[in-house]
């Protein structure tokens, strides 16, 4: 069944922002409703929610054209989620006093479902003891909170108070909708390209932008999983309530691998870790000639044969391999020769799959299975690897 989400906007200046908000979340496949102060209706109009979200938008409490299943309560009761996307200082004070005045606040008093709040005001407003306070209270009665960030405001301040980015919004919606599966689970995952220096302006890497092992990270940090992150060269935005450790070569990646690699319930290999590195960095730019250029390569370390040898007993050891050719033959001798205790294996060569897309078809090697899934997201994907690893361990 679908989940309902409530947003909630009051009369701040990011209101515009909570537009994209519900539009992402119809997208994911969510019933959102919208619920607007009456200042809100100051910025901006309800038609532009109503047509993103396919429901009226509830804004007076005393309106008498209404259905019965969308009252105050009938809301409060169906919601999974009530986020107020921007909260104002106004409507933050009303909270944590316990006033419900309007149909918002009514129905955000009235709801046992996780509560969100997402702060935005001028930065004197929001380092303002009363509003810290009450957003202390508020935090205190369970409320979560999408911490404001610092820059421009749009009064030309320049502070904290600026509403956090949609992403950052939507992942805790996310979060808090999902099982804590792996909760009490430690899990490393490794992420991206390795990128090996040739002299001081170029190098070795390969096609991969860390996506399968983002996804990773972000859907372990969902299930609340402690996350240990180690990424490799990616352009891909941080995700925040894990570590996460930045490394550019295969040798960096080791290191850090071998720094953390204890004490793990589950350790993921998803980087693309270069094979092979130059025998000789050069500290200056290779000058062009005429002549062919030779560059002699050297192995590097194997970092998932290290694992397979040294990991604790305990630990559930899962490496990817991506192959263009004899896909899960590759895979079973991967899983037996670097001491794994599954493989994801899948095909570079297959229509969205692989390197760079949002979604992947992965087959999962076992000792004793192989199990080919269909396309799907590289989210889905993931969650469907750490319930798997999860069952083995
Ligand atoms: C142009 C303008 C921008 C405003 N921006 C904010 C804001 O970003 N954050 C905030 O807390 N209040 C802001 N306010 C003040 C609120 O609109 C005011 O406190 C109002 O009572 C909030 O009502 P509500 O919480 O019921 O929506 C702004 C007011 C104006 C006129």
């Amino acid at each position: 069944m679908k989940k309902t989400i409530v947003i909630g906007v009051t009369g701040g200046i990011a209101a515009f922002k909570a537009c994209q908000l519900v539009s992402d979340l119809v997208k994911l496949n969510f019933d959102v409703h919208v619920i607007m102060s009456k200042h809100a209706l100051e910025f901006v109009g309800p038609l532009t929610f109503e047509t993103l979200s396919n429901h009226k938008v509830h804004i007076d409490m005393f309106d008498r054209n209404f259905q019965h299943d969308v009252t105050h309560i009938s809301l409060a009761k169906k919601a999974d989620v009530f986020c107020i996307v921007p909260a104002t200082a106004n409507t933050i004070g009303k909270l944590a006093c316990g006033i419900a005045d309007d149909m918002l606040t009514t129905t955000f008093m009235a709801t046992t479902a996780v509560k969100i709040i997402c702060p935005a005001m001028n930065t004197n407003m929001y380092t303002n003891s009363i509003v810290q306070e009450n957003i202390e209270r508020l935090k205190q009665h369970g409320v979560r909170m999408v911490e404001p960030e610092s820059g421009l405001l749009a009064c030309k301040d320049v502070g904290v108070g600026k509403l956090a980015s949609i992403e950052e919004i939507k992942e805790m919606i996310l979060d808090s909708l999902t099982e804590k599966t792996l909760k009490g689970y430690r899990v490393l995952i490794t992420a991206g390209a390795t990128l090996e220096s040739i002299d001081p302006i170029r190098y070795i890497t390969n096609h991969s932008s860390g996506k399968m092992g983002y996804s990773l990270a972000r859907m372990a940090k969902r299930m609340g999983a402690d996350v240990t992150l180690v990424a490799g060269n990616v352009a891909l935005p941080r995700i925040s309530g894990i570590t996460t450790i930045f490394v550019k070569s295969a040798l960096e990646m080791f290191e850090a691998v071998k720094k953390h690699y204890k004490n793990q319930n589950m350790i993921i290999k998803a980087a693309a870790v270069s094979d092979y590195t130059v025998k000789t960095y050069q500290s200056h730019k290779i000058k062009k000639s005429d002549d062919e250029l030779t560059l002699a390569l050297k192995r590097t370390d194997d970092i998932l044969s290290f694992l397979g040898k040294h990991k604790d007993k305990k630990t559930i050891l899962c490496g990817f391999a991506m192959e263009s050719e004899h896909v899960i033959d590759y895979a079973q001798k991967k899983l037996v020769s670097k001491h794994c205790d599954l493989i994801v294996a899948n095909n570079v060569t297959e229509a969205n799959a692989g390197f760079q897309h949002d979604t992947n078809i992965a087959t999962i090697v076992t000792k004793d299975q192989v199990e080919s899934l269909g396309l799907m997201s590289k989210l889905d994907l993931a969650n469907y690897i750490l319930l798997k690893m999860k069952e083995m361990g």
